[in-house]
C-alpha cells in the first residue's frame, strides 16, 4: 500500500524524533518528506523543487544521484555487504581507502581510524589523545582547548568540545575539568579597530594565554575547524594558523583540524589545512568523504602519535560495529575518485568557486548585509541592523530565519545561524545554477530588509 504524503507526516509526528528540531513546531508545521534528487536540485512529496544550497548538511560535495556511488554499493553488496575491522580482518575496500586517505591528506598523517560520523571520529581523538599523553608519561595533560562558536559533535564529550552556549545547558555540559573554550577569530564582532590580519594575531594568541594561565604540563591540544561551519562560517585571517602551529609546538599540545567540512575541495583545497596551512597532527574527516550517500568518518593521525600507540599501546580498547563499513569505504573511495580524477575538486577551486564567491560579494552593497565571507564554495552573509555601527538586529527578532523561510517558499535551501546565512552548495554547481541561487537568494534579502526596516 503507497502512503499517502498526509499519512506520512501524522506517522512521523507520531513516531519520529529529529535531531535539532523543535518537536513541537515541527508537530505543527508538518514535516516536508523528501521524494527525489538529482545534482543540485531536491524535489518534495508535493513535486515542489529546491536548489539545495546546503549541500544536505554541507556534506553532498559530488552532487546527488551519481550513478557511479549507486553502483559502488550495489557491487560491494554483492562482494561482502559487512565484516567488521576487529578481528584481524578487513575488505580490499576498506583497506584500499585507508591507504588513499593517507595520499590526499598533508605530509605524515598516514594513519587512519573509521568511524560513522564525525561526533564519532572527534570522540575517538579525545580518546587517543589521553591514550598518547598517558604513553608518553605526561598524565596531567589533559586539558582540551577549543573556540567559541566551534562545532565537533554531538556526544558528551564532544557537544563539551563545541563552544556554541547552546549545546551545553540542556545535558548538564561542559563536562568537568574536560575543556577549556578561547575566543574566536571572528573579526567582524570582535574585530575592533584592528586591521583583519592584525586581529588573526591577537585572537590567535588566546591560545596562548590559556596555555600560560592552565600550564602546558596540563593542556592535551588545541581543536578548532579550519573555517568554522555551523558556528557562523567565519573565514579566519591568513595570519591566525600559522600562529597557532606555532603555539602548539612550542608548548607541546597537539592540534586537531576538525576538517569535518572544509575537508574534500570544500574551501578550494582537499583540505582547509592547505588552504591556511594548517599543520596539524590529527585531523577529523567526514562528511565529504563519501559525499554523505553513506556514513563514514575517520579521525587520521600523524606518525608520531600512530607510531606511539601501535608500538607501545597494545590492544586499543576501542571501536565501532561499523569501523570501516566495507560498503561505505566502497563508496567513499568511488567518490574519492570522482573528487580527484573527476576533477571535481579543481573545477570547484578553478572555475565556479571564485565565481560563487565574486557572485555573492555583489551582495555586500546590501543595505542587510553586514558583510560577506567564504572561500571556495563555503560562505556566509552576516545580517545587520546597521552597517556603519556594524549593530545587529535583537535576537528575538528572527532576521536571518525569516529570510531563510522566504529563500525555502521559493524553492531554494540555504541555512540560518544567529543573523548569519550560510551556504556551501555541492561541488558540482554549475555557473547558471549559481544564477538561479542568488536570484531567489537576492529577491529574498530585499523583501527581508522590506519586512524588517
Ligand atoms: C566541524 C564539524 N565537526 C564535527 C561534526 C559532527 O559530525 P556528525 O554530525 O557526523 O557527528 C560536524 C557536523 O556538522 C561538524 O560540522
Amino acid at each position: 500500500m503507497k502512503l499517502t504524503n498526509h499519512s506520512l507526516v501524522e506517522l512521523d509526528q507520531n513516531h519520529h524524533i529529529h535531531p535539532f528540531t523543535d518537536s513541537k513546531d515541527l508537530h505543527n508545521n508538518g514535516v516536508r518528506i523528501l521524494e527525489k534528487a538529482e545534482g543540485v536540485y531536491l524535489w518534495d512529496s508535493n513535486g515542489k523543487r529546491y536548489l539545495d544550497s546546503m549541500s544536505g548538511l554541507w556534506c553532498v560535495n559530488v552532487g546527488y544521484g551519481r550513478q557511479e556511488l549507486i553502483e559502488a554499493a550495489s557491487a560491494q553488496m554483492k562482494k561482502v555487504s559487512y565484516y567488521n575491522t576487529f578481528f584481524g580482518t578487513s575488505t580490499e575496500a576498506t583497506t584500499r581507502l585507508a591507504h588513499k586517505i593517507a595520499s590526499l591528506t598533508p605530509e605524515g598523517l598516514d594513519h587512519v581510524f573509521f568511524t560513522n560520523s564525525g561526533s564519532e571520529a572527534n570522540d575517538t581523538i579525545v580518546k587517543a589523545v589521553k591514550f598518547y599523553w598517558n604513553l608518553m608519561e605526561q598524565p596531567n595533560k589533559k586539558t582540551f582547548i577549543s573556540r567559541a562558536y566551534g562545532y565537533h559533535g554531538v556526544t558528551v564529550a564532544t557537544a563539551s568540545l563545541s563552544g556554541l552556549e547552546e549545546m551545553h545547558p540542556q545535558s548538564d555540559l561542559p563536562l568537568p575539568n574536560f575543556v577549556e573554550h578561547i575566543e574566536a577569530p571572528y573579526w567582524y564582532k570582535h574585530g575592533g579597530d584592528l586591521e583583519f590580519e592584525e586581529f588573526g594575531l591577537k585572537a590567535a594568541r588566546a591560545l596562548e594565554d590559556k596555555i600560560l594561565e592552565l600550564g602546558a604540563n596540563n593542556v592535551a591540544a588545541f581543536i578548532g575547524e579550519p573555517i568554522y561551519g555551523a558556528g557562523g562560517v567565519m573565514v579566519p585571517p591568513n595570519s591566525y594558523w600559522p600562529e597557532i602551529n606555532r603555539i602548539c609546538k612550542k608548548y607541546d599540545v597537539l592540534l586537531i583540524a576538525d576538517e569535518v567540512v572544509c575537508g574534500f575541495g570544500r574551501t578550494g583545497e582537499w583540505f582547509g589545512s592547505q588552504t591556511f596551512g594548517i599543520d596539524p597532527d590529527i585531523m577529523t574527516i567526514a562528511k565529504g568523504l563519501s559525499s554523505g550517500y553513506l556514513p563514514i568518518a575517520a579521525a587520521v593521525f600523524n606518525n608520531k602519535i600512530a607510531s606511539k600507540i601501535i608500538n607501545d599501546g597494545g590492544e586499543w580498547i576501542h571501536g565501532f560495529t561499523y569501523s570501516g563499513h566495507p560498503t561505505s569505504a566502497a563508496v567513499a573511495l568511488k567518490n574519492l575518485e570522482l573528487l580527484d580524477e573527476g576533477g571535481i575538486v579543481e573545477h570547484a577551486k578553478n572555475g565556479t568557486g571564485p565565481y560563487f564567491q565574486k557572485k555573492l560579494n555583489e551582495f555586500a552593497n546590501h543595505p542587510l548585509v553586514g558583510e560577506v565571507r567564504g572561500r571556495g564554495m563555503i560562505a556566509a552573509l552576516e545580517l545587520v541592523e546597521d552597517k556603519e555601527k556594524r549593530l545587529s538586529y535583537s535576537s528575538d527578532k528572527g532576521v536571518a530565519g525569516y529570510c531563510r523561510d522566504l529563500c525555502l517558499s521559493r524553492g531554494l535551501i540555504i541555512r540560518a545561524a544567529r543573523d548569519c546565512l550560510m551556504t556551501s552548495p555541492p561541488l558540482v554547481i554549475t555557473k547558471s545554477e549559481i544564477d538561479e541561487m542568488m536570484s531567489i537568494l537576492g529577491q529574498a534579502l530585499d523583501d527581508t530588509y522590506s519586512h524588517f526596516s
